[in-house]
């Protein structure tokens, strides 16, 4: 028999040196390891992205040793949409390699209507995450975050949902994002007392918002915590593609995303200086951006997000070269203490 089969459609086997060379550090002082560069599904997986590409994206992210993909539950567009696409890509080509995947989501933000869709009570938790399983057609996620603190639900609301939901067998670890160094003391110490498999805060940190280093990261620190950095190219600021231009289709340039020209604009005499200092350490500024989170001591994973297989590729460099001289790290905080 012959087949003529014009679908150019491959089976996907993951490369089986993936392992080899990716860095992985622990989180917290928990079981878990996770790699040195995660993957953020918030743009480029939506309803409207095409397929072929966030597909090929997440080939590329496992064959190169990225076990930990990030999602929540309202990334798309429309809401729900990344997770329903992850879900297809995943039945696809990762179904077999489940056990190797440290898959996230996360509820705190506007899901659905009405006052039931949104912030922190146990009534939303239970059942976004009940609906992300679904979209995800999984029966578990590795992790589950509370997304954004809510001041009107007591904070023991939240984090009995969470234990909840460790206890039903939907997330195996659950995390926070956004919080306050005060609101992490106390979610820690409910947690532990709960017994709720607590390990890690996501964050948004990088050369262009270093808040967290106030006194985020030492809680985090004190409180075993692991710390992952959410926006580490402050969108795609931290690269050298809007040094001459604003290019067709990046996300500055796109309506309806956070980034806009204006804030381009306003940093781009320090970007061009940055973009000098990764030049003399032989790397491109994207690279250098995430080595110097990974310098940072209390930084377990860095959550990068990439409209193409290359963008990833090329930030996955950046593990090559983590260190930085007294010299470089003067020259770099009297651009960047400014952000802290
Ligand atoms: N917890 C929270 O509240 C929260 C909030 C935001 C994000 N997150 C998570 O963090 C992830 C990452 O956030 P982010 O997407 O803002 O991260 P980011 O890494 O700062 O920005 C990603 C964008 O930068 C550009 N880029 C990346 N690598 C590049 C390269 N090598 N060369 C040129 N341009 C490059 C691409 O934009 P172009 O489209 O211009 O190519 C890409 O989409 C999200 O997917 C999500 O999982 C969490």
């Amino acid at each position: 028999m012959h087949i003529n089969d014009k679908s150019n459609y491959k089976t996907y086997l993951p490369k089986e040196d993936r392992y080899e060379k990716t860095l992985y550090n622990r989180c917290g002082k928990s079981g878990i390891l996770l790699p040195a560069i995660s993957l953020g599904l918030w743009h480029n997986f939506g309803k409207y992205d095409q397929m072929a590409n966030a597909e090929a994206i997440l080939r590329t992210a496992f064959d190169h040793g990225i076990t930990h993909f990030d999602l929540a539950n309202n990334y798309g567009p429309p809401y729900g949409s990344a997770e329903e696409n992850f879900g297809m890509l995943f039945q696809q080509n990762f179904k077999s390699y489940r056990n190797e995947l440290f898959i996230a989501t996360k509820a705190g933000y506007d899901m659905w209507p009405g006052p039931y869709g949104n912030h922190g009570s146990r009534k939303y938790l239970i059942s976004s995450i009940e609906d992300s399983l679904q979209r995800m057609n999984l029966d578990y996620v590795d992790l589950f975050y509370h997304h954004r603190p809510d001041p009107n639900t007591p904070l023991e609301e939240t984090a009995i949902a969470l234990y909840d939901i460790v206890r039903q067998g939907k997330a195996l670890y659950v995390g926070i994002s956004r919080y306050s160094s005060d609101e992490t003391t106390a979610m820690a110490s409910l947690l532990k007392e709960l017994n709720v498999p607590f390990i890690i805060h996501q964050s948004r940190y990088s050369l262009f918002d270093r808040a967290i280093e106030n006194d985020l990261l030492s809680t985090l620190t004190e409180n075993n915590l692991g710390c992952i950095a959410f926006s580490p190219l402050a969108q795609g600021m931290l690269t050298d593609k809007y040094i001459d231009r604003i290019p067709e289709n990046s996300r500055a340039a796109k309506s309806k995303t956070y980034l806009d020209i204006t804030a381009v604009n306003e940093k781009l005499s320090t970007i061009k200086k940055l973009n000098e200092i990764a030049k003399k350490r032989g790397q491109k500024l994207h690279q250098m951006a995430i080595s110097w989170l990974l310098y940072q001591k209390a930084i377990t994973s860095v959550l990068v997000g990439v409209s193409s297989s290359n963008q990833l590729i090329e930030n996955l460099k950046a593990t090559q070269n983590i260190d930085f001289s007294s010299e470089e790290i003067q020259q770099i905080d009297e651009l960047t203490t400014m952000f802290i």
